[in-house]
């Protein structure tokens, strides 16, 4: 099915993930009872709807999880979008939605009674930009919903929770590549500001009450269903309309580009890891690319030649991102496989037929599909923390 990671992989593009020898794992996803009785390990996955959330739930089914996702449409953009995200996981014996805010009161009630082994909290207002527009919308999600699900892991007794930072928090870090043991981490947006918070709430809760806490710093994700806001997609929408491209500056920005495929790959193993309770983690691809390479790849990947239009550098632009991954090799095993090629190929296939999906937008799919969704299909319930942009 478009958009999904499985199927098979152009020779060497993708090979399994090394796994450390040292390193502690959880086990399967499913456990025998005293009785015999096969327990299958549940994980709620926040932002399941999402570009990066809806592959980690299409992952984690197929590894045997039983899934419950949420995700409140938030309008950052189209909801037929995260709509057709899900689909692949409608129906599936194992998976739940709920459509809900992560700030509401009532999400634990919402999400009915169960034990979750693991939270994968993926959800927030995404980018740099519209922070600074909305950082009270920001704030409110991003520290006051991870605030909430913290919350929720305490008093359901979850053992494990993987937080989705960013690469953002490095600001215009000078000393690359950007190291998790660099502490000195000055922030220069709202967003930033509101990923080093979770960061620090999730430190205060993993000392507090001894829930193992995973902040994973996503570097530039790409791949199918990437956000429609990012530059790769941006550039793609105006390549096929025949429409210039803008280029910032002279091009030379530099980017580490990882593949959607690789990073739920990353997730996957911070699910498993076992050993301290408490760690930070780059995932990115561990090299860097520069716009004008970044724009020949994708030209490649849809056959079709881009329009530049050149337009002064902006300021505040960060000039380099780049990963140090070694952590992540040697702890988690993580091994970003994919070439910038290979993952622009699968993001110009989905793209394709994203297209047609839109021309036939597919409401509320679960709709006598047999998977249970929790909330009602109406707007989700009200946040419990102020939002200061109403
Ligand atoms: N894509 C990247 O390059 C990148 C880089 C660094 C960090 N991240 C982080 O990874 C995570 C996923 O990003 P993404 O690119 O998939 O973004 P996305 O916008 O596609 O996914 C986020 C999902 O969260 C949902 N959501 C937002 N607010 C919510 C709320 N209050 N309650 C419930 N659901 C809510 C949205 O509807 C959306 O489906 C985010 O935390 C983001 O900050 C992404």
């Amino acid at each position: 099915m478009a958009g999904s990671l499985g199927g098979s992989l152009p020779p060497g593009s993708q090979p399994p993930m090394a796994v450390s020898a040292s390193r502690a794992v959880l086990g399967p996803p499913f456990r025998l009872s005293e009785k015999g009785k096969v327990h299958m390990r549940k994980v709620l996955v926040t932002g399941g709807a999402g570009f990066i959330g809806s592959h980690v739930v299409d992952r984690l089914l197929a590894d045997g999880w039983h899934v419950t996702a949420v995700d409140n449409f938030d309008p950052f953009y189209d909801r037929a979008t995260k709509l057709a995200n899900i689909l692949p996981s409608i129906g599936h014996p194992n998976f739940r939605f709920c459509y809900a805010d992560v700030c509401a009161d009532n999400l634990g009630s919402l999400l009915a009674q169960g034990r979750f082994e693991a939270i994968v909290h993926l959800a927030a207002k995404a980018g740099v930009r519209p922070s600074i527009v909305d950082p009270g919308g920001h704030l409110r999600v991003n520290v006051g919903g991870t605030a909430a699900l913290l919350e929720l892991a305490r008093q359901r007794g979850v053992r494990q929770f993987v937080l989705a930072s960013s690469s953002s928090v490095y600001g215009a870090n000078p000393r690359l590549p950007w190291s998790e043991a660099d502490y000195d981490l000055p922030p220069i947006s709202p967003y930033a500001q509101t990923k080093i918070s979770a960061e620090s709430l999730g430190h205060v809760y993993s000392h507090l009450y001894g829930i193992r806490f995973l902040a994973l710093r996503f570097f530039t994700v790409y791949g199918p269903r990437q956000r429609p806001d990012l530059a790769i997609h941006k550039f793609a929408g105006s390549m096929v309309r025949g429409e210039p491209i803008t280029i910032f500056g002279s091009g030379t920005t530099c980017r580490d580009y990882t593949y959607v495929g690789d990073v739920v790959k990353g997730i996957s193993a911070a699910l498993e890891y076992a050993d301290s309770m408490y760690e930070v983690f780059n995932l990115g691809s561990g090299r860097t690319v520069d716009l004008l390479q970044m724009v020949a790849t994708l030209e490649q990947s849809f056959g079709l030649r881009a329009l530049l239009r050149h337009q002064p550098e902006q300021p505040g632009d960060v000039r380099t991102t780049y990963a140090n991954i070694d952590k992540a090799q040697r702890m988690l095993g993580y091994e970003p496989a994919s070439s910038l090629a290979f993952g622009m190929s699968q993001f110009a296939e989905w793209f394709r037929a994203h297209s047609a999906l839109q021309k036939d937008p597919c409401e509320e799919p679960w709709r006598g599909s047999g998977t249970r969704v929790f909330a009602p299909l109406s707007e989700p319930s009200p946040a419990c923390c102020p939002d200061s942009s109403r």
